[in-house]
C-alpha cells in the first residue's frame, strides 16, 4: 500500500516555520510522504498565527478554500497557535476541519492522525513544559541556513501580545542539544543557523546563559553564520553583548523590537523599559559591534496612544536609524490586558492607518539616505535563493542586507565578495568581485570589521 501523504502550509513566525520543519520530520519517520501541494493529499495541516486579527482571518478564509482539494477521507488539521487559542471551537466553526493540535502536541501526531483519519474529531492542547521534540529529525525547507529554536513559550506579559497564552511558559533547550543539532547542520551542508526564542538572548538552560550558547554554537565547525531573533532589550547582559563581539561567526545584525518611542505607552505595554532604556541598550550594542545593523518591531495605534506619542516613535526612529522596521497596527487579541482598557482609549482606525502610513515613509526615508551612502562598498554575501525576479539570486550581507546579484557564476549556497552596485533604497543589486574571494575577507574576521 503507498504511504499516506501530508502537506502542511505555514503561517506566522520562524517558529512555526521551524515546528512545521519538525512536524514533517515526525510525519515522515512514521510512514508519511511530505507532499508539496494540497491537492489530493489524505492529511493537510494549516500551521496558524494568532498574533493579529487579521492573521487568523486569513486562516479562516484558507481553511474555506482548502476544502476543495480534499479528497474523500482526506483530514484537514489547525495546528499552531490559532489551533492553541481556539482549541474545540475550532471544530464547531469549521466542520470539515477534523484535528486541532496546539504547539506542544506535535509528539502525538501520528496516533492524532490516526484518530482523524478513521473519522474521530479530535483536539490536543495542553502545554507540556517539557516538550523540545529533541529526538525529531526535522525536514527543512531551507537549503542554505537552519532555523534552530532554542527555546519556547514566553515569560514577558506584553499587554497586547497572545503569544504568552498560545506558546506558555518560557523553557530553554540543553546547551548540548542545541550544539548537537548545529552539528548535524553543517553535516547536511549548511553553514548559517539562526536561534530563535521569543526573548531568545533571555535563554538559560540551568546552567548556560545566551553568551555561552553563542559561544558553542560558533565552536562548531564548518558554522560561518550565526544569527538569533528576537531580542528582548532587557536581556541584554554585558556578557550577552561580549559574545556577540566576540564570537567571529555572529553576525553584526540585532533584530530588536521596539514598539514604542513613548515611555508612557511602553509603560501601558508592559515592555518593562523606557525609550531611554531602549535607546541605551542600542548604545550599548553599537558600542560593542561596530556596524551592527538594527531592525525593529513597531505598534501603532496601541489604545490610548496619543499624537504626541506617536511622534515619540518617529522621533526615536529618526534617532536610531532602523535597517528595517515591521510595522504593525494594535490588534486587540481576546483575554490579553490591552482588550481591558477602557473603550475611550482606542485608537480608531483611520488615525491608526494614517500613523502606520507615516511611520513606514519615515523608516523607509532614513533607509534609503544610509543605502545610497553604501554604493560601491564591498560585502560578503551568502546566496540564499533563486529572486523572484527572474535572472537574478538573492544573497544577504552579514548585517542583513538583501543583495540581489546576477545568476550567472553564482550559486545558492555559496559565499562571495559583492560590490554594491545600486539600491531601490531597500535593497541592493550587487556585482560580484572576482579578484577578491569571500573566504579571504570573511574566516575567521572580529565581528567588527
Ligand atoms: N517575541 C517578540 C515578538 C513576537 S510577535 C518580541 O518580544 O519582540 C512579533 C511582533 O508582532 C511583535 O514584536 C509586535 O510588534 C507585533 N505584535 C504582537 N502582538 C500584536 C498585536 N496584538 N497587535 C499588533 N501587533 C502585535
Ligand atoms: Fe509577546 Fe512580549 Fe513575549 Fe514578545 S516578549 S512574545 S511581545 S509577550
Ligand atoms: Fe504567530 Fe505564534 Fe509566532 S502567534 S507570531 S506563530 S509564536
Amino acid at each position: 500500500m503507498s504511504r499516506p501523504t501530508v502537506y502542511i502550509e505555514t503561517y506566522g513566525c520562524q517558529m512555526n516555520v521551524s515546528d512545521s520543519e519538525l512536524m514533517y520530520g515526525r510525519l515522515a519517520a512514521n510512514g508519511y510522504e511530505p507532499v508539496e501541494g494540497p491537492e489530493g493529499a489524505d492529511v493537510i495541516l494549516v500551521n496558524t498565527c494568532a498574533i493579529r486579527d487579521h492573521a487568523e482571518q486569513r486562516v479562516i478564509g484558507r481553511l474555506g478554500e482548502l476544502r476543495r482539494f480534499m479528497k474523500p477521507g482526506a483530514v484537514l488539521g489547525v495546528a499552531g497557535c490559532m489551533a492553541q487559542r481556539l482549541g474545540p471551537t475550532l471544530l464547531e466553526k469549521a466542520r470539515h476541519v477534523s484535528l486541532v493540535v496546539g504547539p506542544d502536541g506535535y509528539r502525538a501526531l501520528p496516533a492524532l492522525l490516526d484518530g482523524a483519519r478513521s473519522g474521530e474529531r479530535v483536539t490536543a492542547t495542553s502545554f507540556d513544559l517539557e516538550e523540545h521534540y529533541e529526538d525529531f529529525a526535522p525536514r527543512r525547507f531551507d537549503k542554505v541556513k537552519a532555523w534552530i529554536p532554542v527555546q519556547r513559550g514566553c515569560d514577558y506579559r506584553c499587554t497586547y501580545c497572545i503569544v504568552p497564552y498560545t506558546r506558555g511558559a518560557e523553557r530553554s533547550r540543553r546547551l548540548d542539544d542545541v550544539v548537537r543539532e548545529t552539528e548535524q547542520v553543517v553535516r547536511d551542508g549548511m553553514t548559517e543557523v539562526v536561534l530563535l526564542g521569543q526573548t531568545v538572548n533571555s535563554y538559560h538552560d540551568g546552567a548556560h546563559d545566551f553568551a555561552d550558547l553563542l559561544r558553542a554554537v560558533g565552536d562548531v565547525a564548518g558554522i560561518r553564520r550565526i544569527r538569533f531573533t528576537s531580542p528582548h532589550p532587557n536581556d541584554f547582559t554585558d556578557r550577552v553583548i561580549d559574545a556577540i563581539a566576540s564570537v567571529p561567526q555572529v553576525c553584526e545584525h540585532v533584530h530588536l523590537p521596539m514598539q514604542s518611542g513613548s515611555s508612557r505607552v511602553l509603560k501601558r505595554m508592559l515592555r518593562r523599559y523606557t525609550r531611554e532604556g531602549y535607546a541605551e541598550c542600542v548604545r550599548r550594542l553599537r558600542d560593542a559591534i561596530p556596524g551592527v545593523n538594527l531592525t525593529t518591531d513597531i505598534i501603532v495605534g496601541f489604545p490610548g496612544e496619543t499624537e504626541a506619542d506617536f511622534e515619540e516613535t518617529l522621533s526615536l526612529v529618526q534617532e536610531i536609524g532602523f535597517e528595517d522596521a515591521y510595522t504593525f497596527k494594535f490588534s486587540p487579541r481576546d483575554g490579553t490586558p490591552a482588550t481591558r482598557m477602557p473603550a475611550s482609549e482606542t485608537v480608531s482606525d483611520a488615525v491608526a492607518s494614517e500613523r502606520l502610513e507615516r511611520l513606514i515613509a519615515t523608516v523607509r526615508a532614513g533607509a534609503r539616505e544610509r543605502n545610497l551612502r553604501l554604493l560601491g562598498t564591498r560585502h560578503e554575501v551568502l546566496v540564499e535563493r533563486e529572486a523572484k525576479r527572474g535572472e537574478m539570486l538573492m544573497a544577504r550581507t552579514r548585517d542583513f542586507k538583501t543583495v540581489m546579484i546576477p545568476v550567472e557564476g553564482a550559486t545558492v549556497g555559496a559565499y562571495y565578495t559583492v560590490e554594491l552596485t545600486g539600491t531601490s533604497g531597500s535593497t541592493f543589486t550587487g556585482a560580484i568581485v572576482r579578484d577578491e574571494p569571500a573566504r579571504r575577507l570573511s574566516l575567521p574576521m572580529a565581528a567588527s570589521c
